[in-house]
């Protein structure tokens, strides 16, 4: 039976509430070990004045966090008080272009709109895609160059995070890695000018500085949502799916200025950290959102990816789509591809034919190591019209565990572990959910090993579905 329209239309609604409970109703049990703070991001206002959104990504952003303590549950949301959100709210009307929707509805307030972007050099803040933690401060994060910092606590806004370099660039990634033996975060900043250059950089531990670890630079501005990091190798993804340069300058809509080039393959930019060396590796076309994991063995390089095919996935996350009877989505799976990288050698292979998304690992454990598990979220049991379960897949054997109950819709999946404990999945799954039923959200706490569900904590409201999370 289709799922009616209005059973999703509310995880695509907007959120008003900010909140801070305690004696929230929880079934099961929360582990007493688990101590610290889920901070969840997402899109959770949907329109301004005159102007509703279009794009599941233009919902103006709001943390959520669960902060556990002995068995105990607190849960706190606010908005972040973007420049996006404060002056827009305050002007009725979108202040910046959102991802996917005009801030004008003529095409003459357009271009005026655009072009006061242009002169101005005025950068989109709407960070909603992620947070990370930058010399002990946490940050909010979209694809521009602009990072919020705010409070752990209250989650006050506390305004843009200061770099103390002259690293220029107009974009970056939402997903930075941390290199935990090393004590320090690399990531990417893109300049665009005449030629496009990627900034890979390094903050080392204790410091606002990035330092250039080395620029790669490219003729096309090749949209990139996250990178594989190695112990020797940084490894950027270059697929089909191209920003128009001169239409990122007008200020336009983020997904507007994408587009699939058919028939061009897609390939690896493979740097080598200790010389700077760079080795690009042609393959088959396909774009990755979310690298899961990456390693070397036996002077292979192994990188494990969720790819997606044939066209802009984004597109297909408009919310017309999305509230649609029957909506379309790409069919993305998990993949490795063994590099031998001297030969440019690439063999690829598919890990399951799962359609999933929104990967994790027992990231601080495994990031750059051999590992066995990883943890998605899919569409599964005839559903078509959002994900619905959380699958632990181990990546060697192709064996998975499932979490899905009917009624609920899923977000991202976190791995928290166990303190002092060795096995990869000693710990906890995490994930919130909408509950089509009672139109309400919930946190749901798995035990990672068994895939056995241990608490559900309930919210007496919905979130909108959110992107990205963390636990700090
Ligand atoms: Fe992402």
């Amino acid at each position: 039976m289709p799922v009616q329209q209005s059973d999703l239309l509310k995880a695509f609604s907007s959120q008003y509430l900010e909140s801070s409970l305690d004696d929230l109703t929880v079934i099961g049990e929360v582990p007493d070990w688990l101590k610290g703070s889920f901070i969840s991001i997402g899109p959770a206002q949907f329109e301004v004045g005159k102007t509703h959104f279009t794009h599941w990504f233009d919902g103006f952003s709001m943390l959520k966090k669960f902060t556990f303590n002995a068995g105990k549950v607190h849960f706190q949301n606010r908005f972040l008080c973007s420049e996006q959100y404060v002056k827009s709210n305050a002007e009725k009307k979108l202040y910046f272009d959102e991802f996917g929707t005009y801030a004008r509805a003529s095409w003459l307030g357009n271009l005026l709109h655009s072009l006061k972007f242009l002169v101005s050099k005025e950068q989109y803040d709407n960070c909603n895609v992620n947070t990370t933690k930058i010399n002990n401060q946490l940050v909010a994060m979209t694809e521009t160059s602009r990072i919020l910092n705010f409070d752990r606590d209250d989650l006050n806004t506390l305004g843009d995070f200061k770099f103390t370099d002259n690293l220029r660039g107009q974009m970056s990634l939402a997903h930075p890695h941390l290199d935990a033996a090393a004590g320090e975060i690399i990531n990417i900043l893109t300049e665009v000018g005449s030629n496009i250059k990627y900034h890979i950089y390094k903050i080392a531990r204790g410091s606002n500085e990035r330092i250039l670890i080395k620029t790669y630079t490219s003729d096309k501005l090749f949209y990139m949502h996250s990178f594989s990091l190695t112990y020797n190798y940084i490894v950027l993804f270059k697929s089909p799916l191209i920003c128009d340069k001169f239409k990122l300058m007008f200020g336009m809509p983020f997904n507007k200025t994408l587009s699939w080039q058919e028939n061009k393959g897609s390939s690896f930019i493979i740097i080598n950290r200790r010389n700077g060396e760079v080795t690009e590796v042609d393959t088959d076309s396909f774009v990755c959102l979310h690298s899961v994991n990456a390693y070397e063995k036996n002077n292979e390089l192994i990188l494990d990816l969720i790819c997606h095919e044939n066209g802009n996935p984004y597109d297909t996350l408009y919310l017309k789509n999305l509230l649609s009877e029957q909506p379309i989505f790409h069919n993305p799976t998990l993949r490795r591809f063994i590099i031998d990288v001297p030969t440019k050698r690439c063999q690829m292979m598919t890990i399951a034919n799962d359609i999933v998304e929104f990967p994790r690992i027992n990231y601080l454990q495994r990031n750059g190591l051999a590992y066995n598990f990883a943890y998605t979220a899919l569409m599964m049991n005839g559903e078509k019209s959002f994900l619905n379960a959380i699958q632990k897949i181990n990546v060697n054997t192709g064996k998975a565990h499932y979490w899905c109950q009917p009624d609920y819709y899923v977000g991202e999946a976190i791995f928290v572990r166990k303190p002092n404990i060795a096995a990869e999945d000693d710990g906890i799954v995490l994930f919130i959910t909408f509950n089509k039923i009672k139109q309400f959200s919930s946190l749901i706490i798995l035990d990672a090993k068994t895939m056995h569900q241990l608490a559900e904590i309930f919210l007496p409201f919905h979130l909108p579905c959110g992107l990205h999370g963390n636990f700090y």
